[in-house]
C-alpha cells in the first residue's frame, strides 16, 4: 500500500471488520427488510466513503447520515443509493435535497410550507414522530395530522416515518415501552397515510439488536457496524458477534532514562521515584487524544505501560520497564502480542461511551484502510 502521509501515528481501518458486523445485521434482517449504514460524522470517525462501500457490499440497502453536506458528498460516490439526512436542513436547501435525490427528515409544518416554495421538483421526506427523546419530532397526533394534510398540495414525497429510541441499550423498561406504544399508536391511526411504500423504522443499533421483532421495515445500524457494542447490556444479552473496525498505531520517537525526582512534561504533574525507562510517542490533543487520558495505558511489546505526565498537543510520555528501540511500535487502541487495549476501555477512562473514542480521534490522524477489496 502506497503511504500517503509522513507521520508516526495513523488509525488502521479494517473494512471486513465492517462487512462482518454488516452481515450479522443483514442476516437478521433480510430482504424485503431494510438496513440503513449509519455513516454520519464521517462513518463515526472511520471514514465515510470507505466504510459506506464496504457496508454496502455486505448488503447494506442505504446509508443514513445527519447534515446535508455529509449527503452530497456520499451522493458523488454512490449515484444510486438511497441517502436519508436524520438531523433538519434549512427550508431553504430543499433544491439542493432534491437535486441530489436524497431524503430528508421532516417534522414541522412550518417547514414543510416553507420548502415546497422553493422546490420545483419532488423532494423525498421522512416523517420523524417524537415518541420520548424530546430532540427532533412532532409531539402529538394533531401536529401529525397537519403535517401530513400540509404536505398533500406540495411536492413533498412521503417515503418513511421513523422515530428514534432513548434507552434501547438499557436496562430500563418504561421509557422504552412507552416509545414503542407511542409509535404504533401513530403508525395505526395514520395507516391511510402510512400506505405500503412508506418505510417504516425505529431501530438503531441496540433496538435492532435487542429486539428484532418490533423493528418494522428497517434498521438504522450505527455503532455495530463499526464492531463496538451499543453498551456491555447489548453484547451480553444479544451475544451477536461483532469485530472492532478501528485500532490506533504509533512508534516510540524517543526513548531515555531519567534520574529519581526528575519530573514530566508541563506542570510536573509526575515524579519518578527510581531511574525509569520514558518513552515518547507522537500523539497528543491536537488529534483528540485529550489531556484526560493521562494514566491511561498503551501496549509496547504486547505489554500495558502507563501515560505518565500531562499529555501535550502532539506527543506524550510512557513509563516503561525496560529500554526499547526507537521506532518500537505503540498499539493504543487495539491488538497487540495477544493483549488488547479496546475503545471501550478507553471510553471507560474517559467516563464516556465507546462512541465518543473514533469520532474525536481527529482527521490530522491518518486513516490507513485494510482490505480495501473485497
Ligand atoms: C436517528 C438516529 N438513528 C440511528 C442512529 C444510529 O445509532 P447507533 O449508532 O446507536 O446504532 C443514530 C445515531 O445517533 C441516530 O441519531
Amino acid at each position: 500500500m502506497m503511504q500517503s502521509f509522513y507521520r508516526d501515528t495513523w488509525a488502521d481501518i479494517d473494512l471486513d471488520a465492517i462487512r462482518f458486523n454488516m452481515k450479522q445485521m443483514k442476516e437478521r434482517y433480510p430482504s424485503p427488510k431494510k438496513v440503513y449504514a449509519v455513516v454520519k460524522a464521517n462513518a463515526y470517525g472511520h471514514g465515510d466513503v470507505e466504510v459506506a462501500q464496504a457496508a454496502l457490499e455486505a448488503g447494506a440497502d442505504q446509508l443514513a447520515v445527519a447534515l446535508l453536506d455529509e449527503a452530497v458528498h456520499l451522493r458523488k460516490q454512490f449515484p444510486e443509493v438511497p441517502i436519508l439526512i436524520l438531523g433538519r436542513i434549512r427550508p431553504e436547501q430543499a433544491p439542493v435535497a432534491a437535486e441530489h435525490n436524497l431524503m430528508v427528515t421532516i417534522f414541522q409544518s412550518e417547514w414543510v410550507l416553507k420548502a415546497d416554495q422553493y422546490l420545483n421538483e419532488p423532494l423525498q421526506v421522512h416523517l420523524k414522530i417524537d415518541t420520548g427523546m424530546n430532540r427532533q419530532g412532532i409531539k402529538s397526533a394533531d401536529e401529525a395530522y397537519a403535517l401530513l394534510t400540509t404536505m398533500k398540495s406540495t411536492s413533498l414525497v412521503l417515503k418513511g416515518v421513523y422515530s428514534h429510541l432513548a434507552t434501547a441499550d438499557e436496562d430500563e423498561r418504561l421509557l422504552l415501552e412507552t416509545q414503542m406504544t407511542r409509535f404504533q399508536q401513530y403508525i395505526t391511526e395514520f395507516q391511510d397515510y402510512f400506505t405500503e411504500e412508506v418505510e417504516v423504522h425505529l431501530g438503531n443499533s441496540a433496538g435492532a439488536m435487542r429486539f428484532p421483532e418490533s423493528m418494522y421495515d428497517a434498521v438504522r445500524f450505527g455503532i455495530g457496524m463499526y464492531g463496538l457494542y451499543p453498551s456491555d447490556l447489548v453484547r451480553d444479552e444479544t451475544k451477536i458477534p461483532l469485530k472492532p473496525a478501528f485500532s490506533l498505531q504509533s512508534r516510540l520517537i524517543h526513548i531515555k532514562q531519567i534520574e529519581p525526582n526528575e519530573t514530566i512534561s508541563y506542570g510536573t504533574t509526575y515524579t519518578a521515584q527510581e531511574k525509569e525507562w520514558i518513552g515518547t510517542v507522537p500523539l497528543g490533543y491536537g488529534d483528540g487524544w485529550i489531556r484526560k487520558l493521562q494514566g491511561f495505558h498503551v501496549l509496547v511489546n504486547g505489554k500495558k505501560y502507563p501515560i505518565v505526565g500531562r499529555v501535550c498537543m502532539d506527543q506524550f510520555m510512557v513509563k516503561l520497564d525496560q529500554q526499547f528501540p526507537v521506532d518500537t511500535p505503540v498499539v493504543i487502541i487495539g491488538e497487540q502480542q495477544g493483549n488488547v487495549v479496546t475503545t471501550d476501555d478507553v471510553a471507560r477512562h474517559l467516563e464516556t461511551i465507546n462512541y465518543e473514542i473514533p469520532c474525536m480521534i481527529n482527521q490530522r490522524v491518518p486513516r490507513v484502510y485494510h482490505n480495501v477489496n473485497k
